[in-house]
């Protein structure tokens, strides 16, 4: 085949700079294949045949994609019909099994009599570009969320503020202990938002430290006892004084043990079908390597698609009320301790999550 390039003036000038034309096919850093018009492979670089395999005389779509069927839309097959360049993004598979996006250009290599002889197709691996892209759209995603979140910590600091200066205008000390309440409440919020969005970025390490599992425990729940008064849940706390001390990052595991109550008492806010409410934390030995720490509430508990979503970043029943990383934290936070999340939840009832670390 007498095959003359669409850009003849590059085409006519076989040499440049002392490369040939054809070495400039094998050094371009793409996968070039040319193909007939019945999609068979007639050429190949050394890119496409050392990654995706020495190609000649298949089809296409036999190579590209294993496949016994030609790919709908198929840019080659257009560049014949309409003599002119097609772009297209398709997932291709290598020899070695993997697959890869890649962003396939097709362009028609015209004859002496202007019909197409063949069709050039040139696939540039985008996948690095493409998780990139992805990673993007996600931190846009996080930000919105972010400052919805602190939009509505805003809005509550405003209107306890605005309740005090009634109170002070007022004289009523009433008021002003109200809107106190919903200062401090969203006081406490900001804090933990803010201490949740400092352990999901990345390049956290841990500082290990010598400490009594059951004393983190305790001073957890002295936190929230006071908050679980006034919401009339009962927080109690259980410790195995047997359990050694062990060496944990402490400021981590209190995030945890605090997250994890936070979670339980909203349970317990949330549902509206029980009387009595408890939020329990048990600390003891899992097995003779490792100690748990066991959150009990009987709120309103988690059906089983929620509750294979809940460590996932921004993931979250509680509309404005959450943003869905209290979890992910905390999922971070154990792993990054080797240790484990078991979690019961039974709908309308209630939910255990143990976390479990290793001992030593
Ligand atoms: N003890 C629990 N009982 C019932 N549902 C729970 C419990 N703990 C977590 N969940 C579910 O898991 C979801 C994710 O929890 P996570 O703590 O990550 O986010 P959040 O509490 O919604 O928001 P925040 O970032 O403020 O903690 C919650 O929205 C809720 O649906
Ligand atoms: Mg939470």
């Amino acid at each position: 085949m007498n095959l003359i390039m669409p850009h003849n003036e590059f085409a006519t000038s076989s040499k440049i700079s002392g490369l040939h034309l054809s070495r400039i096919f094998e050094l371009l850093p793409c996968y070039i294949s040319i193909q007939d018009s019945d999609l068979r492979i007639i050429f190949v670089n050394q890119n496409f045949k050392r990654d995706i395999g020495d190609a000649i005389g298949k089809l296409c779509y036999m190579v590209y994609k294993n496949s016994k069927d030609v790919c709908p839309s198929c840019p080659v097959k257009k560049s014949f019909q309409d003599k002119r360049v097609h772009i297209r993004e398709e997932t291709v598979q290598l020899a070695n099994g993997n697959k890869r996006q890649m962003l396939i250009q097709t362009s028609p290599i015209i004859g002496d009599r202007g019909e197409v002889e063949a069709v050039i197709d040139m696939a540039t691996n985008i996948s690095q570009i493409k998780i990139d892209q992805k990673e993007l759209v996600g931190l846009g995603q996080s930000i919105a969320l972010l400052s919805h979140g602190i939009k509505n910590i805003l809005e509550g600091l405003q209107g306890g503020a605005y309740i005090i200066d009634e109170g002070l205008t007022d004289e009523d000390l009433e008021l002003v202990k109200k809107g106190w309440n919903i200062v401090n409440k969203n006081i406490f919020d900001v804090t933990d938002f803010v201490k949740n969005i400092l352990y999901s970025a990345k390049g956290r390490r841990l500082k290990l430290e010598t400490v009594s599992p059951g004393q983190l425990a305790k001073d957890s729940v002295a936190l929230f006892k006071e908050k679980g008064a006034g919401l009339h849940i009962r927080l109690r706390e259980q410790v195995n004084l047997y359990l050694p001390e062990v060496s944990v990052d402490i400021a981590g595991v209190r995030r945890v043990l605090n997250n994890l109550i936070w979670n339980a008492m909203e349970a317990c806010i949330n549902d509206k079908q029980k009387k009595n409410h408890f939020v329990s934390v048990k600390t003891d030995f899992y097995d003779d390597d490792h100690f748990m720490f066991e959150i009990t509430d009987n709120g309103i508990g988690m059906d089983q698609a929620t509750q294979q979503k809940i460590f996932d970043e921004f993931f979250s029943t509680k509309g404005s009320g959450g943003t869905g990383l209290g979890l992910a934290v905390v999922d971070k936070i154990v792993s990054m301790h080797g240790g484990k999340i078991e979690v019961t939840s039974t709908q309308g009832k209630g939910t255990k999550l143990t976390v479990i670390f290793k001992i030593k």
